[in-house]
């Protein structure tokens, strides 16, 4: 959500002619988008806005949009008396104004809804893979979460916005469409004549576009994940058999007091429905461990959920207690040692099957998605519909690299996986 969010920031500034600047020593306005889901990131924009400040030209304007904006209001003015914007998630649009009047201070955290999609100007050329925002917000509020607090309660873009934002993606460039929300596989929205659609109503309008070959959404929520969704897995071919759909916690304790209450057995069920529909899914998680009150027996549940699911791909963090958040007011908080820990026993046993996954994949053909070039600019970098990263070597030839292209998969570690073309889909 932040990279879109950062899109559209840089497309707004570009619409009233400014360009992109690599230095913040050149640049005019230097804006920091931040993300308030833990405290390190809180705090590292505030160490980063530090150095900023130093580096700058004393006549740039500079400040933070985004979660932290919205997180720390008009105290981040007291942090950094020369500050000259913050603004939240959902009020970003209002950045021009202090192009129009650089002496102000402009602070707005508003919780506008959806009123930015509407004022932003549209992009011109679409990236290769398209985020296509369709709700913000999320009505779920988990014990831990500052999400509910920074961007509102969850509210669904009109359908025929976020089909016509998904043509629009495809006729300037876009191969592979991700839908986004907090919540995302909760969109809902009701027409004037009382017809509802659903995520699943999305999926199979993109879908109809000749030129939209790979499809995919993020977040889900467990018991969001309602069947009509599932059997899309089973009737589309263009949506990746890659899902993250976070557990965050393997003890039925915990989730209860993490406000997540599905059973153990519904989320499983889950997963075994999803597997039906489309045998060759894989699944990603994300995870909170040290969570208030977690015993080790709870820990032991988590590691032995991630086993037995086997996720490919996940993010796992240390709880971190956030302003307006219920959890952070419970008495039993883990010391850091032992969440510490537990993170990185959790992490490796994670790392072993994301290991084993990708050592799998060798002699697979898959159809990949070109990102780019790698670092050395002698290799290219492609996405599998599983999202991991292949890098294959630039072929002697001044033809453009295919954007699809069939890679044969020759080997594999944790982090990535090498290949060779085999032959290109189109
Ligand atoms: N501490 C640690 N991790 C958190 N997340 C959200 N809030 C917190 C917190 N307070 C994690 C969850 C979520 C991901 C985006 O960030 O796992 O899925
Ligand atoms: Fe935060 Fe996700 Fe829970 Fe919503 S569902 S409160 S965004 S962790």
């Amino acid at each position: 959500m932040n990279v879109y969010d950062g899109w559209r920031i840089a497309a707004m500034l570009e619409h009233r002619g400014m360009h992109r600047t690599e230095t913040v020593s050149d640049a005019d306005i230097i804006i920091l988008n931040t993300c308030a889901v833990r405290a390190k990131a809180t705090d590292k924009v505030f160490s980063a806005l530090g150095r900023i400040r130093r580096a700058k030209k004393p006549s740039a304007l500079f400040g933070i949009v985004g979660c932290v904006a919205r997180e720390s209001g008009a105290d981040a003015f007291r942090r950094i008396p020369d500050l000259n914007f913050v603004l939240g998630p959902q009020s970003y649009h209002k950045l021009p104004e202090i192009l129009d009047n650089p002496d102000a201070k402009l602070l707005n955290i508003d919780l506008g809804g959806l009123e930015k999609f509407d004022e932003l100007p549209q992009m011109e050329k679409s990236p290769t893979v398209a985020y296509i925002p369709i709700q913000e917000g999320c009505n779920h509020c988990c014990t831990y979460c500052i999400v509910p607090y920074t961007r509102g309660r969850e509210i669904s873009r009109k359908f025929q916005d976020c089909v016509s934002d998904t043509i629009h993606a495809a006729n300037t460039g876009a191969i592979e469409i991700c839908f986004l929300g907090q919540n995302v596989n909760g969109y809902k929205y009701t027409d004037e004549k009382g017809k509802t659609y659903r995520l699943s109503d999305l999926i199979r309008e993109a879908a109809k576009i000749e030129s939209v070959k790979r499809i995919r959404f993020t977040s889900s929520y467990p018991t969001e994940m309602t069947d009509d969704l599932i059997d899309m897995f089973a009737v589309e071919p263009k949506l990746l058999p890659f899902l993250n759909m976070p557990i965050q916690s393997g003890s039925q304790d915990v989730l209860t007091r993490m406000n997540r209450p599905y059973s153990l057995e519904l989320y499983t069920e889950i997963i075994r429905k999803l597997r039906v529909a489309r045998p060759d899914i894989q699944i990603s998680s994300d995870f909170i461990v040290g969570f208030p009150g977690e015993t080790d027996e709870d820990f032991e549940q988590t590691m032995n959920i991630a086993q037995q699911i086997r996720y490919i791909n996940s993010y796992s963090f240390k709880y971190s207690p956030r302003p307006h958040t219920g959890a952070a007011l419970m008495t039993d908080q883990i010391p850091e040692n032992i969440k510490a820990a537990r993170l990185a026993a959790l992490d490796n046993c994670l790392n072993e099957i994301q290991r084993e996954f990708n050592i799998n994949c060798i002699d697979k053909t898959m159809e990949c998605l070109l990102e780019g070039d790698d670092k050395t600019g002698r290799h290219l970098i492609y996405r599998t519909p599983y999202m991991q990263q292949c890098v294959v070597e630039k072929p002697d030839t001044n033809t453009p690299a295919p954007v699809l292209a069939n890679i044969c998969i020759t080997a594999a570690n944790k982090a990535s996986l090498r290949g060779k073309f085999a032959k290109t889909s189109e």
